[in-house]
């Protein structure tokens, strides 16, 4: 049974293919209209999502499934000390797919293991969360035109930021990028993804704590929240939250084909006086990640079923 835990379970040709299928997806629509009729896929969010868990569901009904779940723990038997286990071997007895979402690091993996079905680690904890790493990868090569040379900077949360850790696992396989850091020191990448991801695999990268510094070379710039469910002291998020506010002077020395990507929710990281500027691409981003969870959704039902 193929699964999506870690956006390393694709394979390049494999994403190539699905951000393919994306494309095909938004120009034709209606041939995809039919193709999962009589398919069922559970959404099981056991942290909040608006994004995630709406964009599967979308994207199921567009591609004419049906959809059940849940979007909060407390409503089902987990809130009585039912086991992730035991969740997913009775909703895999109801459903043919599964994306699913945990404040657990390594949830969906155990998911997996005891799932009929494919099941989508729809984002764990601070570690993983892939299909917003497809959704972001489709956007770039549709506002790029490219997924190789190109420099990006990643701003804010890196350290808790599970997006930020997902895309650059995905980044490492590509040529000729650029990967910049940019955050507090108490907010940056942890230890295992600069060791086992950027230095092992030869990513060149820069670290600093000042935007501005870096701006004029940044092709991408991918501003993250502060993620305030994974801190244990409210006084470190208070005064780490506003680390960085994109505002329109901040972009006077930034490229004028800059492509300014957010995963969203966003609090207060950027103004929204950026959403009128034509480098802003996050709403873009939003409606990409239902396009490409209906090619995911595509393939691993049809995996399922050879
Ligand atoms: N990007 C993202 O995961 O958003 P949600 O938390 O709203 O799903």
């Amino acid at each position: 049974m193929r699964h999506l835990l870690d956006i390393m379970d694709l394979s390049v040709a494999e994403i190539d293919e699905l951000i393919a299928t994306a494309n095909d997806i938004i120009a034709r629509p209606a041939a995809y209209a039919d193709v999962c009729a009589g398919k069922k896929l559970a959404t099981l969010f056991f942290e909040p999502s608006t994004r995630t868990r709406l964009s599967f569901e979308a994207a199921m009904l567009d591609l004419g499934g049906k959809v059940l779940g849940f979007s909060d723990a407390q409503c089902s038997s987990s809130s009585k000390g039912e086991s992730v286990a035991d969740t997913i071997h009775v909703v895999s007895c109801y459903a043919d797919i599964i994306a699913m979402r945990h404040p657990k690091e390594g949830a969906p993996r155990v998911a997996s293991m005891h799932s009929e079905v494919p099941v989508i680690n729809a984002g764990d904890g601070g570690h993983n969360h892939p299909t917003q790493t497809l959704t972001d990868l489709l956007t770039i090569s549709r506002e790029l035109g490219r997924l190789n040379d190109f420099t990006i900077g990643f701003c804010g949360d890196l350290k808790f930021g599970r997006t930020v850790h997902s895309l650059i696992s995905a980044l490492s396989r590509y040529t000729g990028i650029k990967i910049v850091l940019i955050s507090p020191e108490e907010l940056e990448l942890p230890d295992y993804i600069q060791r086992d991801v950027i230095d092992k695999n030869g990513l060149e990268s820069y670290k600093t704590t000042d935007l501005l510094e870096v701006m004029p070379q940044l092709d991408v710039l991918y501003m993250t929240r502060v993620q305030k469910e994974r801190f244990f002291n409210e006084d470190d998020y208070l005064r780490l939250r506003d680390s960085y506010i994109l505002t329109p002077d901040k972009l006077d020395t930034a490229k004028k084909d800059l492509k300014i990507l957010h995963p969203l929710p966003r609090v207060n990281e950027i103004s929204v006086k950026i959403d009128a500027d034509p480098r802003a691409c996050y709403f873009k981003q939003v409606r990409n990640g239902k396009f490409i969870r209906m090619a995911l959704i595509l393939k691993l039902l049809k995996e399922a079923e050879a």
